[in-house]
């Protein structure tokens, strides 16, 4: 139901976004190397950062899965207004996810698991380390903590309007043990504008 609304108007988030050096769909797309892989991304939305690997990566062929038709819908509309042919979509539960053990190079989830509780997300994260292959790759791309006090001020009224309260926990998590626990290593750390992708390998 709340992404039947917001459907209409997410993609006004990408006012935030408007440098591509500091916006982190640009950067997922600079990370993943434009060769044949078969991409996952989890809580794909409207598909705004893996559309962008889509487009810059033409060799990498991508499905995107999402529980939410409505954002889906949105996101196969601009697929097809974009003329992408290396995206396909579908309504899956990231958390029961119906694909096999080891079958995807690499999985990316952007700006999903901050709206998740903790056990909820660490079973997400088990899903995905489950499809990839053993040298497989995951980004996450998600908020980070702000460095001065009022870019957490204005960033903390931000949140406030837009995401459920825990997101004030996940801003705090240790993603070197949470990874671990999950079955991936942490590689590097890129920061952006609001966010950061954790780059980490299956372990
Ligand atoms: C804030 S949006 C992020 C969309 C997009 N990835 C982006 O970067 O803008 C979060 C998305 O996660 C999806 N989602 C939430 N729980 C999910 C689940 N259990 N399985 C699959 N998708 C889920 C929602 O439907 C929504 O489209």
């Amino acid at each position: 139901m709340k992404y039947k609304i917001l459907s209409f108007f997410y993609d006004l988030v990408e006012f935030f976004f408007s440098n591509p050096e500091t916006n982190p769909r640009h950067g997922l797309a600079r990370l993943i190397p434009d060769e044949d892989l078969q991409i996952l991304d989890v809580c794909f939305g409207t598909g705004n950062s893996t559309l962008m690997v889509a487009k810059n990566n033409s060799k990498n062929r991508i499905t995107g899965i999402d529980l939410s038709a409505d954002m889906l819908q949105v996101a196969n509309r601009k697929i097809r207004k974009q003329g992408l042919t290396n995206v396909t979509t579908f309504r899956m539960d990231a958390l029961n996810m119906d694909i096999e053990d080891e079958s995807f190079d690499i999985a990316t989830s952007s700006f999903g698991l901050h709206e998740m509780e903790y056990p909820v997300m660490e079973n997400i994260l088990k899903e995905i380390n489950r499809i990839l292959k053993k040298d497989g790759r995951f980004y996450l791309v998600d908020y980070q903590l702000q460095d001065t006090a009022i870019k957490r001020f204005f960033f903390r009224v931000y949140l406030l309007l837009t995401s459920p309260s825990h997101v004030k926990d996940f801003l705090k998590y240790d993603w070197e043990a949470v990874m671990k626990e999950c079955g991936f290593r942490i590689d590097k750390i890129e920061p952006y504008r609001i966010s950061q992708i954790i780059c980490a390998s299956r372990l």
